[in-house]
């Protein structure tokens, strides 16, 4: 099965190499959304997730107050990608964003989890992001990371999705 075109030709060659290797060793686990009518390409998107951590001084300090600790618990959304020759009319994004955090609902119940983060790596995908909720973390890019560091709470994701 694979991935064959993307706006970001790196998300062909990640899911191609990256994601199998990071699936091998436990590194990330990457989700599939499989075309499954005639003529449409085998892999329609897909989104990769992992645990992670980040620092209490990357949120902003009204909400530093009530973190006990200084290392908060999250799922990191590292990649979503759909292939372009699907129609946008089709929300991909969107179907793959919503199936990712149902997902790390499901997990935050045996696993704590305060939320979602993600690095943008434009501001057209910051813009992108945001439009789901996610919110720019003061981690400003840098020269090791170059990306926006967002975030979105899982109270917040629990608020706005219908319980299943
Ligand atoms: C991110 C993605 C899954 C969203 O799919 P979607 O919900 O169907 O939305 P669209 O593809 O219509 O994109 C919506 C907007 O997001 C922004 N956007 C998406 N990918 C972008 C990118 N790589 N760079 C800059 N902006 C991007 C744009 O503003 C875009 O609107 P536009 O097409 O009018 O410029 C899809 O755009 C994609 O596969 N992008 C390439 C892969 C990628 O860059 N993923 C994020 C890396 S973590």
């Amino acid at each position: 099965m694979d991935f064959q075109q993307a706006r970001e030709p790196g998300m062909v060659d990640y899911f191609r190499d990256d994601a199998w290797r990071n699936e091998e060793v436990g590194f990330g686990r990457t989700f599939v959304l499989a075309g499954t009518k005639r003529g449409e390409p085998p892999v329609l998107g897909y989104y990769t997730l992992a645990m992670a951590r980040i620092i209490a001084e990357d949120f902003p300090e009204s909400m530093r107050g009530e973190f006990p600790f200084s290392r908060i618990p999250v799922a990191c959304l590292e990649k979503v990608a759909r292939d372009d020759r699907v129609p946008k009319e089709k929300r991909l994004g969107a179907l793959l964003i919503g199936d990712a955090l149902r997902r790390v609902l499901r997990v935050s119940r045996d696993i704590a989890c305060f939320g979602v983060m993600l690095y943008a790596k434009n501001k057209g995908l910051e813009a992108y992001y945001g439009r789901y909720g996610f919110e720019v973390l003061a981690r400003k890019p840098n020269k090791t990371n170059t990306s926006q560091l967002m975030f979105l709470s899982l109270a917040a994701v629990r608020a706005n999705m219908p319980a299943r």
